[in-house]
């Protein structure tokens, strides 16, 4: 007995060190022999391989939801079974990794069962304090589409920069682009842009959720329309300025803007943010009092719920649901329309309030908290603006995210749509530091959003996560993955 625990151990090992696929699949057996990879065999993150691979695709007679495969590899061929194109993807992304660490070309024989455990795997960069290049966006998404995460969270405004060109509006990219600190901040996407990266993205089963951030953040469409402010003035920092929401031409203003986005993007899901909304001009306006008297509301966070439902009934109107930062939730206020989802961020000040909420109002829930899935925060010296409090490491991640809700309760269960990773650009984060912030922590994140097996213990996990740096940087990403970033 003790010697077949011993030999199940050691076959487990030998898989595991062979068959290294992040994140780990929910089931591996192992086969005998190596299938021998053609010359010049390639994998595209598009979903195209070139005909020196002998893969045939038959349909699969499990469920296994609505990305799910069985991926056999065996001496004379490979078998993907799936019955969806997203199902075909990931088989396809397992068996790009399977090549990338094979000796000699050959790659051990194995039956692969995958689905991944929640269908939202979201990682947002914040385009709005830095421009990134298209370029640098797309090669995000190929980092995504690595680690099988399907949500790109765009995050296209945020105080003193607008990325995005709403032709009906043209001031916020004319004047709101441009009034960041640092020329590399400056710039904004094209409606063409935009197309190009959507079109990139369903490439690679990635769907785009942009966010235009209200009432808060606002700066830079504030300075470009100053009307829409309480004052009527243009503010001059980002606190704490709001869109004025008691006048009428703010919610006629973003209805137009949700209109242009929801054309350009397809995603049943538009996200409209909601987060730090400080509201001393709103308690010291008329027009904003007026509002709350004529409705009756208590205060001014309700005066914000206010806000929220009219862009998420108009939202509705078309079809789509809106996403807020659960800032809508964690204070007392009325109940929001039944298409509102819970982006549960602020961990560091409300611990899972924003969770609990969502659960008690029967809403659905994306986990999110600051710690630890912000990424952008560094992992272990303070950094510019990032002082000791906000630093973690990949250790931290991978087994501390309150957000990794390994056994979750009926109520957790039904709340939640899955998991998020942000990727923040404050303190001049630009694009040479994104990849030392993204890995290797964001195999942690893909890990607790996509794997159904067994959670790995730390040390295997980091060394089966560090077997990838150099595969990784032979496609010029990564590149360098000193912790003390
Ligand atoms: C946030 O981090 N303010 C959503
Ligand atoms: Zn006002």
């Amino acid at each position: 007995m003790k010697y077949a625990v011993l030999f199940a151990m050691l076959v487990c090992a030998i898989t595991q060190a062979n068959v290294n696929i992040l994140p780990t699949p929910g089931k591996i057996v192992p086969a005998t022999g190596f299938y021998k990879v053609g010359a010049g065999a390639e994998i595209g993150l598009d979903g195209t391989f070139s005909n020196h691979w002998k893969i045939t695709f038959q349909p699969l007679e499990k469920e296994l939801g609505d990305e799910g495969y069985q991926l056999e590899v065996a001496e004379s061929g490979v078998t993907v079974r799936s019955n969806t194109e997203a199902g075909k993807y990931y088989a396809l992304v397992s068996l790009k990794q399977l090549e990338g660490l094979a000796t000699d070309g050959k790659i051990p024989c194995v039956n692969i069962e995958d689905q991944p455990k929640y269908g939202w795997r979201s990682f947002m960069i914040d385009s709005g304090r830095q421009y990134q290049k298209m370029d640098t966006i797309k090669g995000l998404l190929d980092r995504m589409a690595l680690l099988k995460m399907n949500v790109f969270h765009w995050h296209l405004s945020e105080n003193d920069g607008w990325r995005v060109e709403i032709k009906r509006y043209p001031n916020p990219t004319e004047i709101g682009a441009f009034i960041a600190n640092g020329l590399e901040q400056h710039g904004f996407y094209t409606q063409d842009d935009i197309r190009e990266i959507v079109a990139y993205a369903a490439e690679r089963h990635i769907m785009v959720v942009p966010e235009i951030d209200v009432p808060g953040h606002s700066v830079a469409a504030l300075t470009s329309y100053p009307e829409l402010t309480c004052t009527g003035t243009a503010p001059h920092n980002y606190s704490p300025y709001l869109y004025c929401a008691g006048r009428e031409s703010t919610y006629e203003f973003l209805f137009n803007v949700l209109d242009e986005l929801c054309e350009l993007f397809p995603s049943p899901y538009i996200h409209i943010g909601g987060d730090e909304a400080p509201k001393k001009d709103w308690k010291n306006c008329d027009l904003c009092q007026a509002r709350i008297k004529e409705l009756g509301l208590k205060n001014e966070h309700e005066l914000q719920v206010e806000l929220t439902n009219r862009l998420a009934k108009h939202l509705k109107s078309k079809g789509r649901k809106a996403i807020c930062w659960g800032d809508v939730v964690t204070l007392p206020g009325q109940e929001l329309e039944d298409n509102v989802v819970i982006h549960w961020w602020n961990y560091q000040r409300s611990k899972d309030k924003a969770l609990r909420e969502g659960i008690r109002r029967g809403m659905k829930v994306i986990a999110n908290p600051n710690r630890y899935t912000y990424i952008n925060f560094p992992q272990k010296h303070p950094w510019r603006g990032y002082k000791e409090n906000r630093l973690f490491d990949f250790q931290t991640c991978y087994e501390k995210n309150p957000g990794d809700i390994r056994h979750p309760t009926a109520g957790e269960a039904k709340a939640l749509l899955g998991m998020g990773t942000c990727l923040w650009t404050d303190h001049n984060l630009t694009e040479e530091w994104l990849d030392r912030r993204i890995f290797p922590r964001a195999f942690a994140m893909a890990e607790q959003m996509w794997s159904t097996a067994q959670h790995l213990p730390y040390e295997e996990f980091r060394a089966r996560t560090y077997a990838r740096e150099s595969w990784l940087s032979g496609m010029g990403i990564g590149g360098d993955w000193a912790e003390e970033y």
